[in-house]
């Protein structure tokens, strides 16, 4: 059992091409936050990109070096936090972003996140022979994971910016209702 929360972050999971890099900067700038993304803090670490990682350390060491840059998260103040796809299939990563962070799932269908990230090179889950279907499968697996956020937000029908401010929006709820 977790202790009690304090919530000073807001931590946008969900999977690839929901948004949470462009939400979360957004966001970030408007509340006067710091941004922080986990996959950005991987890569510098590492010294290399997360396709390289894949290939040559292979999944479960880039989801070692993801649990741990979660584990030091907890210290974080005033930080819109942009997660990997995959984080949150760990139980472990979500009780510790809840301690600190407002736990927000941006959404979105199969269809909607291929046409966002089908142009693009950098996600070794998805070459395959099939993407689309890959994305069906993966979503499925985790939806579970990511229905556990505070809130679920989805992006199909709404901007970048209008995402921002639902996220602003539910953040300050969640504050105002631990403060009254
Ligand atoms: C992954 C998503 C990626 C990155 C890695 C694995 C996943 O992050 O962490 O390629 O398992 O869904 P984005 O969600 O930011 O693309």
């Amino acid at each position: 059992m977790i202790g009690a929360r304090h919530i000073q972050n807001i931590a946008l999971i969900g999977f690839m091409g929901t948004g949470k890099s462009s939400v979360g900067q957004l966001v970030a700038g408007q509340l006067h936050f710091a941004f922080l993304d986990t996959d950005h803090v991987i890569e510098t670490r590492a010294g290399k990109p997360i396709s390289d990682i894949f290939a040559q350390d292979g999944e479960p060491a880039f989801r070692e070096l993801e649990r741990t840059v979660v584990t030091e998260l907890a210290s974080r103040k005033r930080t819109v936090i942009a997660t990997g796809g995959g984080l949150p299939v760990n139980e472990a990563n979500l009780a510790s972003l809840r301690t600190h962070a407002l736990l927000i799932c941006l959404w979105a269908s199969p269809e909607k996140i291929w046409e966002r990230v089908r142009g693009q090179t950098h996600r070794p889950l998805l070459n395959e022979a099939d993407p689309l279907a890959k994305i069906r499968s993966l979503l499925a697996a985790r939806e579970p994971f990511y229905r556990q956020a505070d809130v679920l937000l989805n992006t199909e029908v709404r901007s970048v910016k209008e995402v921002a401010q639902q996220v602003i929006h539910q953040f300050q709820a969640a504050r105002g209702k631990r403060n009254a």
